[in-house]
């Protein structure tokens, strides 16, 4: 396959987000991790934060700043906000990509399973935007970009917490994008179908041939693979950057064509 992935090529990008305030949940690993990497490509300042704080650390050495934060408490959010305007003097873009993953059924899924996801990976969210509005309304404007799944937008049985919370994602961004459009502040969701990060390994893991059950999820995929967290990343820079000056309130799916194909 040859394609700009092969190579990091950062001469082929170009400063979409030069000198903008950028925040990130979630950077321990995975798609959080590599979008902070692109945002700093892309020339903006970011700050990082998430539960895992070697993970966390390890990746904002690199390209800006860390801070730990537990996004199911909204204490914590609003700090990780005020610690970006206070070391970059305003927020432009706030990524809610932070979540969390149990496998179950909805006959089976507990109250505390329930309350865990909804927590980290609803309310987390809802705060990420909260605070952020509260930030970027008295300086006339930003972006949010949320990080929902297909899973927003289709059912998986086995799932059904992590479909709630999804959903409710798709829904925390229209209710702010109607809002708050008029204040110049716009808010998007991305839903990819599977990434290869920690998360799908994890899954690919619960089976007997591990290898096989990845090759068996490749197959359903129209483009005959997942996809790397640097894609959806791509998508995720699109959303923040003025690229998407008139995009609001959308689910953007990234997602290989799976959604695409009623097979
Ligand atoms: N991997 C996929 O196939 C896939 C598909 C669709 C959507 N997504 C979404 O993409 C996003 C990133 O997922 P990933 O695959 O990179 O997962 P991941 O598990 O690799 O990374 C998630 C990160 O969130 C952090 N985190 C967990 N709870 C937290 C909390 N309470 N506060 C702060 N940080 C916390 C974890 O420590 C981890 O670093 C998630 O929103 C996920 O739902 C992933």
């Amino acid at each position: 396959m040859t394609n700009w992935l092969n190579g990091r090529e950062e001469d082929k990008l170009s400063g979409r987000l030069e000198g903008r305030s950028v925040v990130v949940t979630g950077v321990a690993s995975g798609l959080g991790r590599e979008i902070a990497r692109e945002m700093a490509r892309e020339g903006a300042h970011v700050l990082g934060c998430d539960v895992n704080d070697e993970g966390g650390a390890a990746t904002m050495e690199e390209v800006g700043h860390y801070r730990h934060t537990d996004v199911s408490r909204e204490r914590e959010v609003e700090e990780l906000i005020a610690e970006a305007v206070t070391r970059f003097g305003r927020l432009d873009v706030m990524v809610n990509n932070a979540a969390i993953q149990i496998e179950e059924e909805l006959v089976a899924t507990t109250e505390a399973q329930l309350d865990r996801i909804l927590g980290v990976n609803l309310k987390g969210v809802f705060f990420g935007c909260k605070h952020a509005v509260l930030k970027m309304r008295p300086v006339g404007g930003g972006a949010i970009v949320n990080i929902a799944s297909i899973l927003g937008l289709v059912g998986d049985g086995v799932l059904a917490a992590y479909c709630a919370a999804k959903g409710g994602v798709l829904g925390v961004t229209r209710a702010t994008a109607v809002r708050y459009g008029p204040e110049g502040i716009r808010c998007n969701a991305v839903c990819p179908g599977d990434i290869d990060t920690p998360l799908v390994e994890a899954y690919f893991a619960t089976g007997e041939d591990p290898a096989a059950l990845r090759a068996e999820v490749e197959r359903e995929y129209p483009l005959r693979r997942i996809a790397q967290p640097r894609e959806i990343a791509r998508a995720v820079v699109f959303l923040a950057s003025e690229d998407a000056s008139f995009m609001t309130g959308q689910p953007l799916v990234v997602d290989g064509g799976l959604l695409a194909d009623c097979y």
